[in-house]
């Protein structure tokens, strides 16, 4: 089952080095139910993958509070979300972020095996799962970017996510090609249910998702509102 996640009043800024720092965030709070698919929509700069880079706990915020399966994120140690995101946790970039020296099965099986878990039949069964069982033994660079963001897919669920973040996920591919990828990605949702927090620009990418959340200059802005 996915993990809920509780934000209230959240803040973030960036520093700038002998200057005055910028706020990027400003006063977010959502909730967000486990097995829900969340799109954060807005312009670019508009903050998306900064609220994903924390959710990821990958950035630290600077005021507010942020509870991922009721557990407060802003006071966990490096190594302890380090273990969180590898254990329970999916990511899925705009540009697929593949490991190049590594073929296409291995991609996939890493997470697992990071977790000490080495399931061949639950790899192929993946691959399968995406359309890619002819291209295990291919390399990134050998497919074209919506297989590879196939592949991106697979491996981010592998390990069986409670979480998966996903910042433009078709943002690099063309319109038929992302809408296959989303398509995938519905599918996999329904058979593994993880949360999904998903970036994007697209309106037609947004419509996946169950809720939309619409951030303007790092504020929430109501969904009517342009
Ligand atoms: N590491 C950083 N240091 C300083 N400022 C940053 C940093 N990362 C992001 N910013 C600033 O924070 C703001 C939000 O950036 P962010 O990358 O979150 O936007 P975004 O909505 O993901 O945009 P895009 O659609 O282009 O990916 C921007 O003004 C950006 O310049
Ligand atoms: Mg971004």
């Amino acid at each position: 089952m996915g993990i809920p996640i509780l934000c209230k009043n959240l803040e973030k800024s960036y520093g700038k080095a002998g200057g005055p720092s910028q706020r990027v965030l400003f006063d977010l709070s959502f909730s967000i139910g486990a097995g829900e698919w969340v799109v954060i929509m807005g312009d670019s700069g508009s903050g998306k993958s900064t609220l994903l880079n924390i959710l990821a706990g990958i950035d630290p915020y600077d005021s507010g509070e942020l509870l991922l399966d009721g557990n407060d994120w802003g006071a966990m140690t490096d190594e302890e979300k380090t273990l969180i995101r590898r254990r329970q946790m999916g990511f899925v970039f705009q540009n697929y972020n593949l490991f190049p020296f590594l073929s296409v099965y291995e991609n996939v099986a890493l997470p697992a095996r990071l977790n000490g878990q080495d399931d061949r039949e639950a790899v192929h069964a993946l691959l399968k799962e995406v359309g890619l069982t002819d291209k295990a033994h291919k390399f990134p660079s050998q497919l074209s970017g919506g297989e590879q963001q196939r592949v991106a897919v697979a491996r981010a669920l592998i390990h069986r996510p409670r979480l998966l973040l996903a910042d433009e996920p078709t943002g690099a591919l063309d319109h038929l090609t992302g809408r296959k990828v989303l398509e995938l990605l519905t599918l996999l949702h329904k058979e593994f249910c993880p949360t999904i927090v998903m970036s994007t620009h697209s309106l037609d990418a947004a419509r996946y998702g169950t809720r939309i959340l619409k951030l303007r200059d790092g504020r929430f802005v109501s969904e009517n509102e342009r």
